[in-house]
């Protein structure tokens, strides 16, 4: 497995793989901290296209200047060898300055729905997220981008983009991988103490309970909701930031639930933001 540093190298290494358009090229945008989630996903790109490359870069915009860019958890020896592991052929792992050349100056906004569940408590996030994938996309000239159902509002963000800029790109969504007792993998799970880690599992019962109700017939969102907010308020030192209903390609909110539609989660468990959620069957 190569280990790439600059775009120009990325670019090479995909248009070589490419050999006249015989193959096909996947990538895995990551921040690293790879977990079975992502191993997920490097799977699912291994088994769908030719080649894979792993992205691992930390994205400072998409962090708000009191989140945790500076202490996000950096794992590179232990993400490169589970990312061998999974099957990747390389890991494109470059410094800041060189997706964000000095003066850089471009961004990528999908308006509306970048104000939208995670987008309305964390202004500039998505901006942050569809600005780095496009450069990313642009960079690997990858067929297929793999990501995660976790990040369910990340996902209608870049599916938006991706749609609108006439990228060649198609979006892959992976199932949410738990943990046995239902919490949602993510790299912030690092963060929590043990106390913290079964508070976090609020969420995830907010998010089964949710699907309880809508196998036993109930439709209204404002049910569903408040249900969700009961749930996750009855642990004490969880705070929701929101529960929704919505439709998953828009984010806009829904009255009333149908297939398809996105039940979203996200609460602080002390310093601690997580999210969840379940796409209604
Ligand atoms: O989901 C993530 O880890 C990040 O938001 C992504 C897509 C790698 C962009 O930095």
């Amino acid at each position: 497995m190569k280990i790439l540093r600059t775009v120009a190298e990325l670019r090479q290494w995909s248009r070589e793989e490419r050999n006249d358009g015989g193959n096909t090229i996947g990538l895995v945008p990551t921040m690293g901290a790879l977990h079975a989630g992502h191993a997920s996903l490097i799977r699912a790109a291994c088994a769908s296209v030719g080649y894979v490359a792993v992205s691992i870069f930390v994205n400072p915009t998409q962090f708000g200047p009191n989140e945790d860019y500076a202490r996000y958890p950096r794992t590179f020896e232990a993400d490169c060898a589970l990312a061998k592991a999974e099957g990747a052929d390389v890991v494109f792992a470059p410094p800041v300055e060189e997706l964000y050349p000095d003066g850089a100056a471009t961004f990528v906004e999908v308006e509306g729905l970048s104000q939208r569940l995670d987008g309305a408590s964390r202004p500039g996030h998505f901006r942050g997220v569809a600005t780095v994938v496009a450069k990313l996309l642009i960079a690997s000239e990858a067929d297929r981008a793999f990501f995660g159902q976790k990040d369910a509002a990340q996902v209608a963000v870049l599916r938006r983009m991706v749609a609108d800029l006439r990228l060649a790109a198609e979006i892959v969504v992976c199932p949410i991988v738990r943990e046995p007792d239902g919490l949602a993998l993510s790299s912030r799970n690092l963060y929590l103490s043990q106390t913290e880690r079964t508070q976090a599992l609020a969420l995830s019962r907010a998010v089964r309970q949710v699907e309880a109700l809508v196998a036993g017939g109930e439709r209204r969102a404002e049910a569903l909701v408040a249900a969700a907010r009961q749930t996750i308020s009855a642990e004490p030192d969880v705070r929701v930031d929101y529960t929704e209903l919505v439709n998953w390609a828009t984010l806009e909110p829904v009255e009333i639930a149908a297939p398809g539609s996105l039940f979203a989660v996200a609460a602080w468990v002390g310093a601690t933001r997580l999210i969840d959620n379940t796409v209604l069957a």
